[in-house]
């Protein structure tokens, strides 16, 4: 998974090509590159390491055009180095090619190309491309590439640019995303919106075999066959301050202190506290068939899969529909019993995932209902869904998942309450009970940021630790997981998240006097009993910080820290005690210099399996 940006037009291509890239680095950051053309010439930069290396190498040896194709790279082929970096091109230098995804029978046409004398200068799946397309160029770029891609199998966005027809970009999309920017005598490609927002908020987001010709005029979309195909140009409303740090450190920060703003906007417009009424326009599942879900499996990757799991109490408590919740990359190679009355929920910020894509369309396959909550609009699995709410969070940057969580539990929220009502589950009281509690949140998050500093003083005692344990129960269960993922991919410290009532079969035996425990100990059906892990966690030395509500009085003299948030009921909780955790984890990560929006290892859109 990686990031592709291209430009034709009248502008220095390298200089937006770089700012879109800039955008696009949280996609992957190991290497980077740009190829333009100039005087029927192409023109390669390649740098390994961040893109600011990038950067440095345009300053040392500047170029300007008014075509080129840029990228920014998570290896999945071939190690980070220079030579694996894109742009790749033919050993004749004609044609250069940005390719985000991969090419599953590389091996195979590699084979078959190295037999008719074809030397391979990376060790990348996507060098094939290139060279395939080279074989099949006579005086037509878009036939060579529609040659090629009849021989290839995989996943794959495209920038393609050949010296010898330097007004067009060839642009194809398979099974990852790319989004075309329409501009005014200048147009644009990119692998997702914030990159193209500072010049165009019009845009078109091909499908899954589209091949697209763009030059500075004009953009034409034709299928494998050479058909046109017309789509729609969509405006997106997102503003380009939304996309920016605003004048945090960080966009994981700035990402943290916004989610008063996304949960209210997520459910603006669906629910109506005072007349107890929950609409949720896009969803358009029959009364009918409401009534006679057996079942619903909800399934997901990382952070979306936490809130699925936080979900599922919802599910079962509100509308009585027994609810599982999977790993996508697990369910999608399992003989899941499916059936038409079972309702299948897709979590996923970006739409991209490729395991959760793979879920949706085998769940398709068995006939049932499939639900996305999604937050790019125009995503693959926005698109292949039948019903889509939308988490209105903007852009997510930081690689670590924080407002996407927060939008998605709000989502899930209102879903099982809609269910539950028109299943004729809840009586009118309760539900604008659970509608007030949520109505009420945001300000609730809000009260708790203008205090936050004393989460950084806990940080800074527990910075140097190398494990650490989260604990929950019940709807919070799953907040201990999302603190441990959260603290484990942008600080590097391990950290494992239980089951508070599931210490004592195993896990208590790593607990000693240099272990930090973060307990989530908020009021409700389970409090007891997690009052009574923590004093087991405790009498074997554990250092407990609890994250509890601030009307309780107890807490105190049980635990070593406390980390008091505004109450809650404890349904709509794990949107108020995740926030605590999320900045543990981001203020220990910047103790640490570690990359906060740029994890090591990471993407942000996972679109490869
Ligand atoms: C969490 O912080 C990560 N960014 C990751 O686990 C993420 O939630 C996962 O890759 C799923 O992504 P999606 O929501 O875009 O499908």
């Amino acid at each position: 998974m990686c990031g592709i940006f291209g430009y034709i037009g009248e502008k220095n291509a390298v200089d937006i090509i770089f700012k879109g890239l800039k955008k696009l680095e949280y996609r992957g950051y190991d290497s980077a590159g740009i190829a333009v053309v100039v005087d029927k010439e192409l023109h390669i930069r390649r740098s390994v390491g961040k893109l600011c290396n990038l950067g440095l190498s345009l300053k040392e040896n500047p170029i300007s055009a008014n075509i080129g194709i840029g990228h920014t790279r998570w290896a999945t082929h071939g190690r980070p180095s220079k030579k694996n970096a894109h742009p790749h091109t033919d050993s004749a230098k004609t044609v250069v090619i940005v390719h985000n995804g991969i090419i599953e029978n590389y091996v195979e046409l590699k084979a078959e190309l190295q037999k008719d004398g074809q030397e391979f200068k990376s060790e990348t799946d996507t060098e094939v491309i290139t060279h395939l397309i080279k074989k099949y160029y006579e005086d037509n770029l878009f036939c060579a590439v529609q040659k090629t891609l009849s021989r290839v199998r995989g996943s794959y966005a495209l920038g393609i640019v050949s010296k010898d027809e330097p007004d067009k970009i060839i642009c194809v999309r398979q099974d990852a995303p790319l989004i075309i920017g329409v501009g005014v005598g200048e147009n644009f490609m990119a692998s997702d919106i914030p990159a193209l927002l500072s010049y165009t908020r019009d845009m078109i987001f091909l499908e899954n075999g589209d091949i697209a010709e763009i030059t500075a005029e004009k953009i034409v979309i034709k299928n494998i066959k050479g058909d046109i195909i017309n789509r729609e140009i969509k405006n997106i409303r997102w503003d380009t301050v939304q996309a920016e740090k605003n004048g945090y450190k960080h966009f994981m920060l700035k990402e943290i202190f916004e989610q008063p703003r996304t949960i209210e906007d997520t459910f603006r417009g669906r629910i109506y506290p005072d007349e107890g009424r929950v609409y949720i326009e896009e969803v358009k599942l029959e009364k009918e068939y409401i009534k006679n879900i057996s079942n619903i499996y909800i399934v997901a990757c990382g952070t979306s899969y936490h809130s699925g799991l936080v979900s599922k109490f919802l599910f079962e408590s509100f509308a009585k529909i027994p609810t599982e919740v999977d790993i996508a990359s697990e369910f999608r190679y399992r003989d899941v019993i499916l059936d038409e009355k079972t309702l299948v929920v897709v979590v996923s910020q970006s739409g991209e995932t490729a395991d959760t894509l793979a879920a949706l369309r085998l769940a398709k396959t068995k006939g049932c209902q499939i639900l996305a909550v999604c937050n790019v609009v125009g995503s693959s699995i926005s698109r292949e869904a039948m019903h889509v709410i939308y988490t209105h969070c903007g852009p997510e940057i930081g690689v670590a998942s924080t407002k996407a969580f927060t939008g998605q539990v709000t989502a899930l929220y209102i879903l099982a309450l809609d269910l539950a009502c028109k299943r004729e589950i809840l009586t009118i009281g309760e539900l604008k009970k659970y509608l007030k509690e949520l109505w009420e949140i945001p300000l609730k998050i809000n009260k708790f940021l203008k205090n936050a500093k004393f989460v950084h003083d806990i940080a800074k005692v527990f910075a140097s630790k190398r494990d650490f344990l989260y604990l929950g129960r019940h709807i919070n269960y799953p907040v201990a997981l999302e603190g441990a993922l959260k603290i484990k991919e942008i600080s590097y410290i391990h950290a494992e998240g239980y089951a508070a009532g599931e210490m004592k079969h195993g896990p208590i035996a790593l607990i000693d006097k240099s272990m930090p425990i973060v307990a989530i100990v908020i009021k409700g059906r389970i409090y007891e009993k997690i009052i009574s892990n923590i004093e087991e966690a405790k009498a074997r030395g554990g250092i407990i910080i609890a994250v509890a509500d601030q009307s309780d009085k107890e807490i105190g003299n049980k635990s070593d820290y406390v980390i008091y948030v505004p109450e809650t009921d404890e349904f709509v909780s794990p949107l108020m005690t995740v926030i605590p955790l999320q900045l543990l984890a981001y203020y220990i990560s910047v103790i640490l210099s570690c990359d906060v929006d740029q994890p090591r290892n990471l993407a942000k859109s996972v679109t490869v399996e």
